[in-house]
């Protein structure tokens, strides 16, 4: 009886990161996404980068990146990645971690024709992040995603968009949301309808089943200064909870961006030297917080955004969040 008992508890105690939403349908099954918080990848695409530098991706880092190339005589498409990668994990993996939001930056390859994922510089193309989702809603029918698709660089024409658009609905189709901006709909009817992927573009949404932009709202410090990040992100969290903001879901996000001082300083041996270094400066520091918000009894918004997630606690914290045990 008592080994019985011994053999399940770590069982009982524990969640599965791959089912997390499914396993806990007692708990979160009625809400609604407005109810809970998703745990989110943010540059989700960039575990996987090339050194061609995105057309049309005009930020201000690209001079230090060529400033520091020349500074160090090394390929500036390579230092691109270093600064640019925020992942490990592709779509399917990171799923299986938990992540069920994803930053899905989409540009237009115009050369091949082509909508590839990019961070300063082009990663892998869009149609194999969209296979992943939609194998993995497949693999795990109580699971659900929500996708943002934005930063439609390469300068596509709104055919090229309509090129995304219908690769969009041709690979997600019968997993497409519906909008409904009341969000009055509970997670277990997206499961029982097996309408499981919200999906927003930035370009050519119809208010059928591609949601607008607004359908999220976001927020980030745009510092690499750790303790302004802390203090943008506590006042953020306290807007939050104040507030009831209608048709949107609010998107926080832990996580610290470079800028022109921080590249140029990664020639410092105790300076960063790529964003992942960074992301793990900002995942050490969201335990304290997130013991901080839980005595306030604040909630991280209904999206909470991560860099290097499989090396910070973003899970733990969203459960905590949803009152799902971990
Ligand atoms: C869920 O969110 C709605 C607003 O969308 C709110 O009216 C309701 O009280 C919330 N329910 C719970 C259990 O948090
Ligand atoms: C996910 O996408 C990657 C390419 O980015 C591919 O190599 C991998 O096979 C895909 N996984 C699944 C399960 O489809
Ligand atoms: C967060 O804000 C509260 C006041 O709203 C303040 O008392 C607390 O010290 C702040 N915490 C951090 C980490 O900045």
């Amino acid at each position: 009886m008592l080994a019985t008992f011994m053999a399940i508890l770590p069982l009982a105690l524990s969640i599965n990161p791959a089912t997390w939403i499914g396993d806990n349908l007692n708990i979160i099954g009625d809400l609604t996404l407005k109810n809970i918080t998703i745990p989110g990848t943010h540059d989700s695409g960039t575990y996987w980068l090339s050194t061609t530098p995105m057309p049309g991706d005009t930020s201000a880092l690209w001079e230090d990146i060529y400033k520091l190339a020349d500074m160090v005589d090394r390929d500036a498409g390579i230092i691109a990645q270093e600064w640019a990668q925020t992942q490990d994990q592709d779509f399917y993996q990171q799923m299986q971690g938990g992540i069920r939001y994803f930053d899905l930056r989409a540009g237009w390859q115009k050369n091949t024709k082509t909508w590839v994922t990019f961070h300063f510089v082009e990663g892998s193309p869009v149609q194999y992040l969209l296979g992943n989702i939609s194998a993995y809603l497949r693999d795990y029918p109580k699971e659900i995603v929500i996708v943002e698709m934005s930063h439609f660089e390469g300068f596509p024409t709104s055919d090229d968009i309509t090129i995304l658009k219908t690769m969009v609905q041709n690979t997600l189709g019968p997993y497409l949301a519906p909008v409904d901006l009341t969000f009055s709909f509970t997670i277990n009817q997206m499961i029982s309808t097996g309408k499981r992927a919200m999906v927003t573009m930035e370009q050519a949404f119809d208010m059928v089943n591609i949601w607008p932009p607004s359908a999220i709202y976001n927020t980030y410090a745009d510092t690499p200064d750790l303790k302004k990040m802390i203090q943008f992100n506590n006042q953020t969290v306290n807007t939050f909870m104040k507030g009831t903001w209608p048709e949107t879901l609010f998107k926080i996000s832990w996580t610290l961006t470079a800028n022109s001082e921080t590249v140029l300083e990664s020639v410092l041996p105790w300076k960063s030297h790529t964003l992942l270094q960074l992301a793990n400066h900002a995942n050490k520091a969201l335990p304290s917080f997130d013991t901080e918000m839980k005595n306030y009894g604040w909630k991280m918004g209904n999206i909470l955004i991560i860099d290097h997630y499989e090396n910070s606690v973003v899970l733990k914290t969203v459960c905590g969040f949803n009152n799902i045990p971990y």
